[in-house]
């Protein structure tokens, strides 16, 4: 099964994208991740999300196209962060036909901004094994310090508030359209992101389950 999660910053795509990996076997896509990856050497890429703002269509889409061509894709994908312009999902649209893959159902993770920014403030991550958490919701045992390998946990450059209002009118003037765009395709689903973390897993898991 082939998933994309949409939803503005904070929603909880990478925390349920995480999850939905590891209870169903798909494979859990991250653009934002990939992304940051490739900013250790790509100055152009790093100097973007530092700043909140999109990395070009063409650049993305390459590296979805690279990154679909591996043999654990067949296994089913998340998308989490992409597609994220009408562009994008145009082409992505392109690449899917070509390629005869078929996208069984778009999850749009809803929430309030301030939630988004309350969430993307407390938000620290793991920079060794990429967990994330939330200084209130869900804190680390021992603080500031990762459950799993104890690393010190960082705040992400592009967390900062100035440049979360940032990306959230990036993602209202660019992403917010696809919500109609897979609206009009018949592929999504709407799920309710303000409530905890294991509710809106339920809330997308009864979709797979049917599947
Ligand atoms: P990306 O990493 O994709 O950032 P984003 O979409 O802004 O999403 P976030 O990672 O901020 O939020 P999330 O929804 O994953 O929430 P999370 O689960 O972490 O992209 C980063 C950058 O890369 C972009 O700005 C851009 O520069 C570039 N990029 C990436 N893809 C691109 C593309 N396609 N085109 C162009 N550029 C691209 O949760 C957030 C916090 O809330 C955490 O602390 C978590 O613990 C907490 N939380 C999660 N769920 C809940 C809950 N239900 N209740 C309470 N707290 C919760």
């Amino acid at each position: 099964m082939n998933c994309i999660l949409l939803g503005p910053p904070g929603a909880g795509k990478g925390t349920q994208g995480k999850k939905i990996e590891e209870a169903f076997g798909v494979v859990h896509l991250s653009t934002g991740d990939m992304f940051r990856e490739a900013r250790k050497s790509d100055k152009v890429v790093d100097e973007l999300i530092a700043l909140g703002q999109l990395v070009p269509d063409d650049i993305v889409v390459d590296v979805i196209k690279k990154r679909l061509q591996k043999e654990d894709i067949k296994k089913g994908f998340l998308l989490d962060g992409f597609p994220r312009t009408l562009n994008q999902a145009k082409e992505f649209d392109v690449v899917l036909e070509t390629r005869q893959i078929k996208i069984d159902l778009v999850f749009f993770i809803d929430v309030h901004f301030e939630e988004s920014v309350k969430r993307i403030a407390g938000r620290r991550v793991c920079p060794s094994c990429g967990v994330s958490y939330h200084v209130i919701a869900t804190p680390p045992k021992v603080p500031d310090k990762c459950d799993f390998c104890c690393n010190l946990l960082v705040q992400r450059n592009d967390d900062r508030e100035s440049i979360v209002r940032d990306r959230l009118k990036i993602y209202r003037k660019h992403s917010e359209p696809l919500v109609d765009y897979y609206k009009r395709a018949g592929s999504i689903v709407y799920i309710d992101g303000s409530k905890g973390e294991l509710d809106v897993f339920k809330q997308i898991s009864k979709h797979l389950e049917i599947r």
